[in-house]
C-alpha cells in the first residue's frame, strides 16, 4: 500500500502542476499552487483506488483526484484563517496568508474550489453522465450540508456554553471531514457506473477514525512531526472526540471505526487490500 500510495502522490502532484500551469502569473496563482503542494494525498489515493476496483484506468480517474485535492487544499487555506482556526503553519510551512495576504489567500480558496469544478468537467473521465454525478456529488459534500456545514459547526461549537455530545460530534466530524472522504471513495464506482453503497460505508468509518486520528495527534505530536500547530483544539475549546471522551477511549474508538471500515469492503474481497491497509495507516500515521 506504501508504495502505491507514493505512487498516487507523485502522480498527483505532477497532475495538479499541470491543471495550474496556464493560468495568468502573478500572487493569486502563486499561491494557489504553494497551497496545493505536499500532503499525503490520501483522499487522491482513495479517488484512484476505488477506480481501479471497477476496472477504471488512472487517466480517466485522475481529473478526479485532482479536484478532490484542490477543494481540499481550498478548505485548509480557509480553516487556517484568522477567523477560523487561525494558525501559521500548514504542511511544515507558514500557511497561505502569513505567506501572503489575507485577501490573496481567500482569494486562492476560491479560485482552488472553481477549479475543483472545471477539472470535473474533463472528457477523459468517461460518459457526460457520470460526469454531472460527480459534479453535483462534490458540490454536496463540500458545501451546506457537508464540509462547510461542519466547519460551521466546529467554529459555533468554540462558543457553545454546553459540549456537544457524541452524537453531535459525530454528525460535525461527518460532515467536516468526512463528506470530502465519502465523495473521494465512491468516485471510483461512479466513474465505474456502479453503486457507491458500499464504499461509502468503508468511507464513513474512515472518515471517523481519521478525524479521531487528527485530534489524537493535536494532543499527542508534536509541530516537527506533523507540520502544523499542536495542542490547539482544547486551548481553543474545539468539540473534539478527544475533548468528549478522553485520549484512551479515542484511540479505541477509532480502532473500532477501522474494523468497521474494513469490514465494509467485504464485497471487494482481497481487491480492495490498498484500501484496507489505508484505514489501518490514518490511524498509525504520526502525521
Ligand atoms: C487535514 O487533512 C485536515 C483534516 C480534515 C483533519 P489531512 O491530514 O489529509 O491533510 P494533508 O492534505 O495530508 O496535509
Ligand atoms: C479541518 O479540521 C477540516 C477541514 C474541513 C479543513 P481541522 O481544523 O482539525 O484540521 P487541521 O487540524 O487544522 O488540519
Ligand atoms: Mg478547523
Ligand atoms: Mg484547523
Ligand atoms: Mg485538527
Amino acid at each position: 500500500m506504501h508504495q502505491r500510495l507514493e505512487e498516487a502522490q507523485r502522480a498527483t502532484a505532477s497532475a495538479i502542476e499541470a491543471a495550474l500551469a496556464d493560468l495568468p502569473s502573478g500572487d493569486l496563482t502563486d499561491a494557489m499552487r504553494y497551497a496545493t503542494n505536499g500532503g499525503k494525498r490520501i483522499r487522491a489515493f482513495l479517488v484512484l483506488e476505488s477506480a481501479r476496483l471497477f476496472g477504471v484506468e488512472d487517466l480517466s480517474a485522475m481529473p478526479v483526484a485532482v479536484a478532490v485535492e484542490l477543494l481540499h487544499a481550498y478548505s485548509l487555506i480557509h480553516d487556517d484563517l484568522p477567523a477560523m482556526d487561525d494558525d501559521d503553519l500548514r504542511r511544515g510551512q507558514p500557511t497561505c496568508h502569513v505567506r501572503w495576504t489575507e485577501a490573496t489567500a481567500i482569494l486562492a480558496g476560491d479560485a482552488l474550489q472553481t477549479q475543483a469544478f472545471a477539472m470535473l468537467s474533463d472528457p477523459v473521465i468517461g460518459p457526460a453522465e457520470a460526469r454531472i454525478a460527480l459534479v453535483a456529488r462534490l458540490a454536496e459534500a463540500s458545501g451546506a450540508r457537508g464540509m462547510v456545514w461542519g466547519q460551521a459547526q466546529d467554529i459555533a461549537a468554540e462558543t457553545a456554553g454546553t459540549p456537544l455530545d457524541l452524537p453531535a460530534i459525530e454528525a460535525l466530524q461527518h460532515a467536516k471531514t468526512g463528506a470530502l472522504i465519502r465523495f473521494a471513495a465512491s468516485a471510483g464506482a461512479i466513474i465505474g457506473g456502479t453503486d457507491p453503497a458500499p464504499l461509502q460505508d468503508y468511507a464513513h468509518y474512515l472518515g471517523l477514525a481519521f478525524q479521531i486520528a487528527d485530534d489524537i495527534l493535536d494532543v499527542t505530536a508534536s509541530v516537527e512531526q506533523t507540520g502544523k500547530r499542536t495542542g490547539k483544539d482544547q486551548a481553543a475549546g474545539k468539540a473534539t472526540f478527544v475533548s468528549l471522551l478522553g485520549l484512551e477511549e479515542a484511540r479505541a474508538r477509532a480502532t473500532q471505526m477501522v474494523v468497521r471500515a474494513e469490514a465494509a469492503l467485504d464485497p471487494y474481497g482481497d481487491r480492495a487490500g490498498n484500501l484496507r491497509a489505508l484505514a489501518r495507516f490514518v490511524i498509525h500515521r504520526k502525521t
